[in-house]
């Protein structure tokens, strides 16, 4: 399918989604949310693809948030459908996917642009970039959950102290909070992405899936994460995959896990 404000690349089971909107530093506006839906969604469906890298066009900016002019015409009940519905159809389902998503971060990543980072399984920022939750300076709180990944990322006391400030932070700082997983040159950053990811889908893909879902459950009150352990745990024994990498280990060779 052909997007508007993304764009898609295959590197061989790598699928880079590169937000395209870079005269307004790649702002998330309600069509490129729409966007992001569908292009997410059918990476999880494709079996060619086994991981995500998602990025942001240019030198600049990954995102710099929501886009602020659909704000103005807003009241309550559509804000709430705004933060409800980001929430569900895009960060809830890149957070719970299948398959490892990594936030290339290589520049702004601002309100609903951080949003998404850490909505993303792991983030590698570029040494020249920024982040923050700016809203407060709008008249307004992080809507797509970012209230909650970056008081689980960094904790609470630095996560009120990012919100109620809205100060920038550098990648340095991002990195010493535990926002970033690592920081690297821009010219080197999309070249660590694809390391990390290639290393990633070297492994069992379902135990991927699993580990994603159960290291979820240890943040989501509505479930017990030890639970949602044993029961993924159990599972991979039904899998091909464990399988292929018991016999692998015994037999003294490679893996090669052929599922999805
Ligand atoms: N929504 C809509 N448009 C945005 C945007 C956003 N979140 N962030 C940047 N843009 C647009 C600017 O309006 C400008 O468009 P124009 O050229 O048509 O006027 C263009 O992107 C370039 O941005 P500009 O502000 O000129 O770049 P800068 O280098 O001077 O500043 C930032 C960069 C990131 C500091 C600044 O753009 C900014 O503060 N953006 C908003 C960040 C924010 O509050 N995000 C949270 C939203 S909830």
């Amino acid at each position: 399918m052909a997007f508007e404000n993304l764009l898609i690349e295959y590197k061989e089971r790598i699928q880079y989604i590169i937000i395209n909107r870079e005269s307004k530093l790649n702002a998330l506006n309600k069509a490129t949310l729409a966007e992001l839906h569908t292009a997410i969604t059918e990476a999880f469906a494709n079996t060619l693809v086994g991981g995500i890298i998602i990025t942001g066009a240019g030198q600049k900016a990954f995102v710099a948030g929501a886009d602020i002019s659909e704000f103005a015409s807003l009241g309550v009940d559509k804000g709430t459908e705004l933060a409800r519905d980001g929430q569900i159809k895009v960060f809830n389902l890149i957070e719970h996917g299948p398959k490892p998503v990594i936030a290339a971060v290589n520049g702004f990543a601002l309100g609903g642009g951080l949003e998404l980072a850490m909505a993303c399984h792991i983030r590698i920022a570029s040494d020249n970039a920024k982040m923050g939750l700016p809203e407060v300076t709008l008249g307004l709180i992080p809507g797509y959950g970012g209230t909650q990944r970056l008081t689980r990322l960094v904790g609470k006391g630095k996560a009120l102290e990012m919100i109620m400030t809205a100060d920038m932070i550098t990648a340095a700082e991002a990195y010493e909070f535990g926002l970033v997983n690592h920081v690297v040159s821009q010219d080197s950053l999309l070249a660590k992405a694809e390391e990390m990811l290639n290393k990633i889908l070297l492994r069992a893909p379902l135990a991927i899936a699993s580990a994603i879902k159960a290291i979820n459950a240890a943040t989501d009150p509505a479930v017990n994460g030890f639970d949602t352990e044993i029961e993924e745990f159990g599972k991979c024994f039904g899998t091909n995959d464990l399988q292929e990498g018991v016999s692998a280990f015994l037999q003294k060779r490679k893996p090669e896990f052929k599922s999805n």
